[in-house]
């Protein structure tokens, strides 16, 4: 019976890990990430095919307030992070309630368009979520991506040790 249970709890707990996008958290000393999602993203790491547009939502609980909140998103390419501009990186109109008091919990819901011109290639996306003082965030993640043309080419564009997609973090 006690087996019986466990196995619920086992399925239950995979069934759970299944839906949500693998990533890993950074400093971020004013918040904590509740829950985060890319589209069709749930196994490291994410695809994206060029053409697309891929949402990611960021749900987070604030330790402090704050007037203002921005997005920031680094692709790190060979451990080098480099700037993605975004159209508007203010995250008051991405979804977060503004002014930010300490306790709240907002979603920041962020576009990502892969233009067709964009390299074949595999990295890490860094999203930060900042307040009005510029070194600290409210959330930090990474996660690993690969960029593809589609799903036919996907092979040989993952660079990825299988099982290692977080090891190039540490
Ligand atoms: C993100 O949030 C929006 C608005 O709530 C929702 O429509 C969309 O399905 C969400 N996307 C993901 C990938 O969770």
């Amino acid at each position: 019976m006690f087996s019986f249970f466990l196995l619920i709890l086992l399925f239950c707990s995979i069934n759970f890990v299944s839906t949500a996008t693998p990533y890993r958290v950074c400093q971020s000393e004013l918040g904590t990430i509740k829950t985060f999602d890319v589209t069709g993203c749930t196994t490291a790491p994410c695809k994206f095919v060029k053409g697309n547009t891929y949402t990611m939502n960021i749900t987070f609980q604030s330790k402090a307030s704050s007037i203002t909140a921005k997005v920031s998103i680094h692709g790190i390419i060979a451990g080098v992070p480099i700037p993605f501009p975004l159209p508007d990186p203010d995250g008051c109109k991405l979804g977060i309630k503004c002014p930010v008091n300490e306790g709240d919990i907002n979603t920041a819901s962020l576009s990502l368009p892969v233009l067709p011109s964009y390299p074949s290639m595999s990295l890490y996306v860094k999203i930060e979520i900042i307040g009005d003082n510029k070194n600290q965030d409210y959330a930090c993640l990474k996660f690993p991506a690969t960029i593809t043309s589609g799903s036919k080419q996907l092979q040989q564009f993952v660079s990825w040790k299988k099982g290692k997609f977080f090891e190039m973090l540490d």
